[in-house]
C-alpha cells in the first residue's frame, strides 16, 4: 500500500465515523513560545484540548506536518526523519475510549483499511502510579476486541503516558499499538523489549493538565488525541525496514543520482543520501511555511539543515549547486498534498540557492582555516581539543555551526571545547536557539488575561505596521508570553524612529477609542469576502475565527482576546530588530496607564 492511499484511508475512514478533515497546520506553531515546530498533530489543537470550541466541531482529522529536531543526530539511521507526517483524529469531549479503541482496531485489521491480521499486531496501556491508575478500561476493551492476554503489555509512566513536547499542557494515558516485524510466526507472548515490535499509532486518552510546578489538573474535558506516524506506517505496511527504501524518498534520490551522474542505485542509500534527502526535505517544507535561514531560533534550525546537507554533498563528491534541485524534487512530489510548496516554489529555490552559494564560499575558507588548527597539534598530545575560542571564530568568521565543527573534528579525532563555546555564544547572542523552549512560559495553553491582551496588540499592531510601511507587510511569526509580544513580519529595511512612533501612536490610539473585541465563527470564505486578513490562502479549515477591533482590525485568529481595546493600557515597542533576510521583528508591551 502506498503512503497516499494509506493518509486518503485514514481520512476517509474518520470521516465516516463522523469526523470533519481539518487542514495541517504550518510546521511553525503559532503563538506557542513552548516549541519551535509543531512537533506532532495535537499541536496546533492545544487551545481546543483546552476546552476552546472548535469552528469545525467535536471530531477532527488530519494529517499534519510535523518537525522534531531532537533526533537531528540520528538522522542517517534507517528510522529517524526530521520531517513526518502525522495521522490523527481527536475527539473534544465526545467519543472516549471505548470507541476510540475499536476504531483503532477496525482501522487496523478491516479489510478494506489497513487489513494487518491480528495476530502480527500487540499493545501496551498504562500500569497506573500515584496520578492515575491502572487503565483496566483499555486493557478489557482490547482484551474483548480480540487481542489475547499474553499480547498486551502494562507499562508505567515513561512509555503509556503523552504529554505536549513543551513541559506543560494537556497530557493523560496513552494505549500503543505495534507490528511484528521480525521473521514468522510473530511471538505468542508480546515482548515489548523486542525492537522487533515496532509501534504504529499511539491512542491518548487525554484527561489532565500538567501545570508549570508539575501538577496533574483534570482537564475541562476528556479528550482522545492519537497519532500515526505516516512514514513508518508505510514501510512497515510494505515490508520495508526503512522508510528511506519507499516510494516517498524515491523522486528525491532518483534527483540525487542524476546530480551526481550515476547509475540509479537499488537497494539501501547511504548515511549521506539519508542525511540529503531528510534535511531538504525538512529544510523545503520550513522554508514553504515562511522562515529563512538565520541566526537563532528556527532560522537557525533551518541553516543547520541545509548547511549539513551540503557538506554531505560534498562528500558524495557533489560540488556544483544543487539544493535547489533537490527541494524541486520535494515540492513536485507533495505538490498535490501540501499545495503551499508549489506556490512558494520559487521563494524556497532562490532561499536554497542564496544560503548555498554564501556557504560554499565560507565552508572553503572555514575548512582551510580548521585544517590549521588541526596541523598545529603534534601528533604525541593524546588529548586533542579544539578550543572554545577556535570553535566560536570557526562560527562567527566563517559561519560553522558548532554541530559541524564537532563533526569534523571527531573525524580527525579531535573534541570540542563545547561547553565553554556554549558560554561564549550565549553571551554573544541575545537567546541561544536551543536554549529557546525552554526560556518563555505562558503562550498557547496560557490564556491568562495578559496574554489575551497582547494577543490583541499584535492585531493593533499589525494593522499599524501596514498603514505605516505598507501593504507588502505580512505577519511571518507571532510569539507571545504573559510579558510581551514579539511580532515577526516581512519588510527589507529597518524601522526609522519616526515610523516606530507612529507606529506606537496608531495602536495607542485605536486603544484609547476603547473599541469591543468581536468574535465571529465564519466560513473561510465568507471570512475573505469580508477583507478579514489571513496568514497563507490554505492554512485555513472551512470555518474560522474572525477577531473584529473596530474599524482597524479584522483577522483570522483562534484567540484568546480582550473584550475591548481600552483593557490593553499603554502599547510601547521595545526593539525593533533583523529576525532573519526580509523579515523585521518587534518586541513590545502593555504598561498599566
Ligand atoms: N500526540 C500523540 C503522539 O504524538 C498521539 O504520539
Amino acid at each position: 500500500m502506498k503512503q497516499a492511499d494509506i493518509r486518503r484511508k485514514y481520512i476517509d475512514f474518520f470521516k465516516s465515523k463522523g469526523h470533519q478533515e481539518i487542514k495541517s497546520a504550518p510546521v511553525i506553531p503559532e503563538n506557542d513560545p513552548t516549541c519551535l515546530f509543531t512537533t506532532a498533530g495535537m499541536h496546533p489543537l492545544v487551545p481546543y484540548l483546552m476546552g476552546a470550541k472548535h469552528p469545525a466541531g467535536r471530531r477532527l482529522t488530519d494529517y499534519q506536518k510535523c518537525i522534531r529536531t531532537g533526533d537531528i543526530d540520528e538522522v542517517g539511521d534507517a528510522v529517524h526523519l526530521t520531517f513526518f507526517e502525522m495521522l490523527g483524529n481527536w475527539s473534544l469531549g465526545d467519543y472516549f475510549k471505548k470507541e476510540m479503541i475499536g476504531y483503532s482496531f477496525e482501522f487496523l485489521t478491516g479489510k478494506e483499511n489497513l487489513n494487518i491480521p491480528v495476530d502480527m499486531l500487540a499493545v501496551t496501556v498504562f500500569a497506573g502510579d500515584e496520578d492515575c491508575p491502572f487503565d483496566e478500561e483499555a486493557y478489557r476493551i482490547w482484551n474483548t476486541l480480540g487481542i489475547p492476554e499474553e499480547r498486551i503489555a502494562k507499562l508505567g509512566k515513561k512509555d503509556n503516558w503523552w504529554g505536549p513536547a513543551g513541559t506543560t499542557g494537556p497530557c493523560g494515558p496513552d494505549t500503543e499499538m505495534f507490528y511484528w516485524t521480525g521473521p514468522l510466526p510473530a511471538p505468542e507472548k508480546f515482548d515489548p523489549a523486542d525492537k522487533r515490535w515496532v509501534e504504529i499509532w499511539n491512542d491518548v486518552f487525554m484527561q489532565y493538565n500538567k501545570t508549570a510546578e508539575g501538577k496533574y489538573e483534570p482537564l475541562a474535558q476528556k479528550n482522545v488525541d492519537t497519532g500515526m506516524g505516516l512514514e513508518r506506517v508505510t514501510a512497515i505496511l510494505q515490508g520495508k525496514t526503512s522508510c528511506y527504501e519507499t516510494e516517498i524518498f524515491a523522486p528525491i534520490f532518483a534527483k540525487l543520482d542524476e546530480i551526481r551522474g550515476v547509475a540509479p542505485v537499488d537497494g539501501p542509500r547511504s548515511s549521506s543520501e539519508r542525511i540529503i534527502a531528510d534535511h531538504l526535505r525538512a529544510a523545503t517544507f520550513i522554508l514553504a511555511d515562511g522562515i529563512t535561514p538565520g541566526k537563532v531560533d528556527q532560522p537557525y534550525v533551518l541553516r543547520r539543515l541545509i548547511r549539513r546537507a551540503i557538506r554531505e554533498g560534498r562528500k558524495l563528491g557533489i560540488t556544483g549547486s544543487f539544493t535547489a534541485e533537490i527541494a524541486q524534487a520535494v515540492i513536485d512530489s507533495f505538490r498535490d498534498v501540501y499545495p503551499e510548496l508549489a506556490e512558494r516554489a520559487a521563494t524556497i529555490r532562490e532561499e536554497l540557492e542564496r544560503e548555498e552559494k554564501q556557504f560554499a564560499v565560507t565552508l572553503e575558507k572555514g575548512t582551510h582555516e580548521f585544517q590549521k588548527l588541526i596541523d598545529r597539534v603534534p601528533p604525541h598530545i593524546t588529548k586533542k581539543v579544539i578550543s572554545d575560542k577556535n570553535a566560536f571564530n570557526l562560527y562567527e568568521t566563517y559561519g560553522f555551526p558548532i554541530e559541524l565543527t564537532i563533526e569534523m573534528a571527531k573525524e580527525k579525532g579531535f573534541e570540542v571545547d563545547r561547553a565553554g563555546y556554549d558560554a561564549a555564544f550565549a553571551k554573544h547572542q541575545e537567546m541561544s536557539r536551543a536554549g529557546a523552549e525552554q526560556k518563555f512560559k505562558g503562550g498557547l495553553a496560557d490564556s491568562s488575561v495578559e496574554t489575551a491582551r497582547l494577543h490583541s496588540a499584535t492585531h493593533l499592531l499589525q494593522a499599524a505596521l501596514r498603514k505605516v510601511l505598507g501593504p507588502h507587510v505580512e505577519q511571518r511569526g507571532s510569539n507571545i508570553t504573559a510579558e510581551r509580544l514579539r511580532f515577526d513580519f516581512s519588510h527589507e529595511e529597518k524601522m526609522t524612529p519616526e515610523q516606530l512612533a507612529q507606529v506606537e501612536a496608531l495602536v495607542n490610539d485605536a486603544i484609547a477609542r476603547d473599541l469591543p473585541i468581536v468574535c465571529e465563527e465564519m466560513d473561510v470564505e465568507a471570512a475573505k469576502r469580508s477583507g478579514a486578513m489571513g496568514l497563507f490562502e490554505n492554512k485555513y479549515d472551512a470555518r474560522v475565527k474572525v477577531y473584529t477591533m473596530g474599524d482597524v482590525s479584522k483577522e483570522i485568529c483562534g484567540g484568546p482576546h480582550a473584550s475591548h481595546t481600552g483593557e490593553l493600557g499603554h502599547f510601547k515597542i521595545l526593539k525593533e530588530e533583523s529576525s532573519s533576510r526580509g523579515v523585521r521583528r518587534i518586541k513590545a508591551v502593555l504598561r498599566p496607564e
